[in-house]
């Protein structure tokens, strides 16, 4: 099929592009700048300058590839993510800018892919910190999204929410929204790599176990989050999928191993009410109270299977 791919050179669409090329697939992937082209035809794929949040710049490059599937990888998180971000997140500027990419960008791209009559739509979005806090520790796509999450956290929940209605309702094609857990290995922020973004705190020993550790976060290695939309991009059925390994763990179990993993010393333990004074209540319950994710309905519906199937052996073999 010809696949077209918003967020080519990004983690995630540089792991994609390589892996539906060997499907035997055509891809075209996007990017902003010009100078990232020979990185797009590295991967394997034939490259197209636009802005995402240019309309008409997108409705062009969709519609010169006239692809049967369109593929959203679009975020602007990759940066460094202050305390101040933590504590505020809706006056982030990656957060920002992420939100309009989940919205405008999701129309710009819905609309290109109803005008050239693609059949297909596949959406990045994110599942982490969003299910109610009530019920158990692990949820599944049916289980409730917090109706009260903390007010600086709001913006980005609406932002992935109105991704995901709009993506999963489509009528002219099938739309699938994939709920990725927090990426780790090569091109992340959680890698081997010196100059990568969540590893930096931990080495640090800034990035502590807050009250018991007991938030409980879903992981998934980069490659098997590639290998998951690459299957989505030709099978499943409309709606959203959580993509996540099989190990959901408090910050209390897969800190500390992280840590070790980084050659970092052991996370340091702050109380709730430090953590809450230093970097904000919506943090704090990240920490404290998030639920994980389970992966029944992806590897049920899609026939995938995770690689890393816990960041136990992850972060141990596959930091890259
Ligand atoms: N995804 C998440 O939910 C999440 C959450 C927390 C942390 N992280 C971390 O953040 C990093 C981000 O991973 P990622 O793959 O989601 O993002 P990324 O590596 O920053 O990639 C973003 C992609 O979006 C494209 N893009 C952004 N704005 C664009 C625009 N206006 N027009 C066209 N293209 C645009 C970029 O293309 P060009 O730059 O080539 O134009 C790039 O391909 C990872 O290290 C991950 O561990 C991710």
């Amino acid at each position: 099929m010809r696949v077209f791919i918003a967020g080519a050179t990004g983690a995630l669409g540089r792991q994609l592009v390589p892996q539906l090329v060997a499907r035997g697939h055509e891809v075209v992937g996007m990017t902003r700048s010009a100078s990232k082209q020979d990185l797009v035809r590295s991967l394997g794929a034939r490259p197209v300058v636009a802005d995402a949040l240019d309309p008409d710049a997108v409705a062009q490059a969709v519609a010169a590839a006239e692809p049967e599937v369109i593929v959203h990888q679009l975020t602007a998180l990759s940066g460094k993510m202050s305390m101040r971000d933590a504590r505020h997140p809706e006056r982030s500027s990656a957060v920002i800018m992420t939100n309009r990419l989940r919205t405008e960008a999701t129309d710009h791209l819905l609309a290109a892919g109803r005008a050239v009559e693609a059949r297909r739509f596949v959406a990045q979005s994110f599942g982490a910190f969003r299910f109610a806090r009530t019920g158990g520790p692990v949820q599944t796509e049916a289980d409730p999204l917090d109706p009260d999450a903390p007010g600086p956290r709001q913006p980005g929940l609406e932002a992935i929410l109105y991704l995901e209605q709009a993506v999963t309702t489509i009528e002219w094609g099938e739309g699938l929204a994939l709920r990725y857990g927090g990426f780790y290995g090569p091109g992340t922020s959680t890698s081997l790599a010196p100059d990568a973004v969540m590893a930096a705190p931990i080495r640090k020993r800034r990035f502590p176990i807050v009250g018991d550790g007991g938030g409980v976060f879903s992981h998934i290695h980069i490659e098997d989050a590639a290998a998951a939309t690459a299957v989505a991009v030709e099978r499943g059925r409309p709606g959203v999928y959580n993509v996540v390994d099989d190990d959901p763990a408090p910050v209390r179990e897969w800190l500390p191993v992280l840590a070790s993993a980084l050659d970092a010393r052991p996370p340091r333990r702050v109380p709730r009410w430090l953590a809450r004074l230093l970097a904000g209540e919506a943090a704090t319950a990240m920490m404290t109270e998030a639920k994980g994710a389970s992966n029944e309905k992806a590897k049920r519906e899609l026939g995938w299977q995770p690689r890393y199937a816990s960041w136990r052996q992850g972060f141990a073999q596959g930091l890259g």
